[in-house]
């Protein structure tokens, strides 16, 4: 058999995939472990997919790190994880330089500590003219939230009279969520066996195919990678037309 990476046809990429990476806490339970443990080992993980994606020629990738609803968990969760996202963003920036790749944040950052805001921010600007892939980190996110700032901008945008509110329609409606500069995502990947979206791109997911998988994320490889692209290669997308339609 060929090797899965020789078997993707480079034609039918998907453009935008998309991850809600889970099970972390749940890999570390299953070694006796606390969850940060978990929430560790699963960076390696984002390096492994991001470079895959960068090699392959994908050109967006977003990863879901954090909702608005993880803000819940217990505080040395947050707190630890927050830690890990502002000393694995400084140690990843050359790496992202020499790929190419350039970092992009959505969500309701001004909830982030200010070090990880500081931190992201140099991140962002200094990748900024990277011209490869898109590393788009939904940290703090949810889509809920990211429609009701998406509302309430148009409402400000109106009332400001910079917006006639007879011509908002899809399209304007889609240049006032944070995914505005982005295409939506082709392929959706989910690990950990949880089959939901958990208010993740719920409108830019409309027509996404979706793929789920057993795999915990700590155990997410280039290959369970290359497997749902492939998987997404034999699917027909048909956008609600019908097959023949599609010639
Ligand atoms: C995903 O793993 C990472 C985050 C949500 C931050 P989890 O922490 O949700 O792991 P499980 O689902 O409890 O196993
Ligand atoms: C979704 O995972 C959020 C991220 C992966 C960042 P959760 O573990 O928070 O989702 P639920 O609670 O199982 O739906
Ligand atoms: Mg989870």
């Amino acid at each position: 058999m060929e090797p899965l990476k020789e078997q993707i046809n480079p034609a039918r990429l998907p453009k935008h995939i998309a991850i809600i990476m889970d099970g972390n806490g749940r890999w570390a339970k299953g070694q006796g472990q606390d969850r940060l443990f978990g929430h560790y080992h699963g960076v390696q993980s984002v390096r492994n997919v991001t470079e895959a994606c960068a090699e392959l020629g994908v050109e967006y990738l977003t990863l879901y790190a954090f909702s608005t609803e993880n803000w819940e968990r217990p505080p040395d969760e947050v707190s630890g994880l927050m830690e890990l996202l502002v000393d694995t963003i400084q140690k990843e920036v050359p790496t992202l330089h020499k790929n190419n790749i350039r970092l992009h944040v959505i969500g309701k950052t001004e909830m982030l500590p200010e070090k990880t805001i500081s931190v992201l921010g140099d991140a962002i600007r200094e990748t900024a003219s990277n011209s490869g892939l898109n590393l788009i980190m939904a940290l703090s996110y949810s889509s809920r939230w990211e429609m009701g700032e998406a509302a309430r901008q148009i409402g400000l945008a109106v009332k400001a009279g910079k917006l006639d509110p007879e011509t908002i329609d899809q399209e304007c409606f889609q240049k006032y969520l944070c995914t505005r500069n982005f295409p939506d995502p082709e392929l959706m990947i989910r690990t950990s066996g949880e089959h939901r979206i958990s208010n993740f791109l719920l409108y830019q997911l409309a027509y996404a195919e979706l793929f789920f998988t057993p795999v915990l994320w700590p155990d997410f490889q280039k290959e369970n990678l290359y497997e749902a692209i492939l998987d997404f290669q034999t699917r027909e997308r048909r956008f609600g037309k019908t097959s023949e339609q599609l010639g």
